[in-house]
């Protein structure tokens, strides 16, 4: 007889509690069970628009901030080799050297940022979900604070929160292109304020900020020693003759930048979780302290996948055709919805249209669940993104231009309806 089953600790459990289901002491309150880390971190403003979505099965949506485009083959290839090749085991916990070389090769060529160290400057994260985290768990204690110019990306509220931080929003608005103005960041700074995060391109508004305003940015963080996380996931998605602004390499900005960047967006490799953050040892050695309790390393696959993103020539063809696609959307998002009514203003990056509805009457909550319900056609409320938002929606156009179009149809009837 096999001894396991001679020895069943579980049945001689059960003989001396009874039926082994009744609880030997009373519960905590409910109240009590959370942290109140995890308690102060506001629900997401989406799910509800796709829970009314999910019990429809002809929704056109436009709410998925996600490319339409399968990775390219090379990048598809190089996973497939390296899964044949075997190779399914740990990296180092910073991730495998030739890409932190390839990453720091590519910031200083394209952008001109300082040649950073691939042994102590550079970490492979899984996305910038995980970066943003890092980030934020390695510079906040209790009572600092992060200035957070909204809207802006659902994570970025969460990932201060979680570490501890006190976000202070700045809303940013239309008028302004929905840039970060100083006069706005001076405003919010007190002797607490610790960090500056931004993204530009920007999600949810597809703005972008010039060399001045971010020179004005740099100035302000010099002045008041702040740390500033960038988080430029959308790099490569600018269109027309803008050209993307790396903040690190700004006079000065390197020792005090956290760069985030990622292969998501950019190369259509969301699946694949890859993404990076590059900066000044220190900090970066403190994320990568968390990163290898939390993660150990990012996956082996995507990150022998990225490596191609960055090294196969061939990759690049395919992001140029990807960049002129999206682009050819955006203009046909844009004066689209302007020829509706729907006031938007012209989104230099990302792939989003971020419209005022104000010409409809309706509030953004109103405008979303209505157009879904009568229209079918899905777009994201703009305050859920944070401040600033109200009175916009956001339009993902990663969508293919058919959709896009049938969209912009039912809009068109909506607003007719409700003007
Ligand atoms: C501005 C921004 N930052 C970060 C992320 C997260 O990207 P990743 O897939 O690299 O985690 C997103 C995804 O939508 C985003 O829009």
């Amino acid at each position: 007889m096999n001894s396991l089953s001679t020895t069943v600790p579980s049945l001689d459990v059960q003989s001396r509690h009874g039926n082994g289901h009744q609880p030997s002491r009373p519960m905590r309150p409910l109240s009590s069970r959370l942290s109140q880390r995890v308690v102060a971190v506001p629900p997401s403003g989406i799910r509800k628009y796709f829970d009314i979505a999910a019990t429809m099965d002809d929704v056109i949506s436009l709410g998925i901030g996600e490319p339409d485009f399968v990775s390219p083959p090379p990048i598809l290839q190089a996973g497939i080799l390296s899964l044949q090749r075997g190779h399914t085991a740990y990296t180092s916990n910073s991730g495998i050297f030739e890409l932190r070389q390839a990453v720091a090769r590519n910031l200083h060529q394209r952008y001109g940022a300082r040649p950073y160290d691939p042994e102590k400057e550079v970490l492979i994260t899984v996305g910038v979900s995980e970066a943003m985290y890092l980030a934020m768990q390695a510079i906040l204690d209790p009572g600092d604070e992060v200035i957070v110019p909204q809207p802006c990306f659902v994570s970025y509220t969460a990932s201060v929160i979680l570490a501890g931080g006190t976000v202070v929003d700045v809303p940013t608005y239309a008028r302004d292109n929905f840039a970060v103005t100083p006069e706005a960041i001076r405003a919010a700074i007190t002797p607490h304020t610790k960090a500056l995060l931004i993204g530009f391109p920007n999600n949810p508004t597809g703005a972008i900020m010039d060399r001045e305003g971010m020179l004005e940015l740099a100035r302000i963080a010099e002045e008041h020693d702040l740390i500033v996380i960038s988080d430029e996931i959308y790099d490569r998605l600018v269109y027309g003759d803008h050209r993307h602004i790396m903040f690190a390499a700004l006079p000065g900005m390197a020792e005090r930048t956290i760069h985030l960047g990622g292969m998501s967006k950019d190369y259509a490799m969301t699946g694949w979780r890859v993404g990076y953050a590059v900066g000044p040892a220190d900090l970066v050695g403190a994320m990568r302290k968390i990163h290898q309790y939390l993660i150990m390393s990012a996956p082996t696959v995507g990150q022998e996948a990225a490596l191609a993103a960055f090294n196969d020539p061939a990759t690049e063809e395919y992001v140029l055709q990807m960049v002129e696609s999206y682009d050819r959307r955006r203009r046909l998002i844009v004066n689209g919805l302007n020829e509706i009514g729907l006031d938007c203003f012209e989104p230099k990056g990302a792939f989003y249209a971020f419209p005022s509805v104000a010409r409809t009457g309706l509030n953004e909550h109103e405008f979303c669940e209505r157009l879904l319900v009568e229209e079918h056609v899905a777009v994201i409320p703009g305050s859920a993104f944070g401040r600033g938002g109200e009175g916009h929606v956001r339009c993902a156009y990663a969508a293919s231009v058919e959709h896009i179009e049938k969209a912009l149809e039912g809009m068109y009837r909506f607003v007719q309806r409700h003007k």
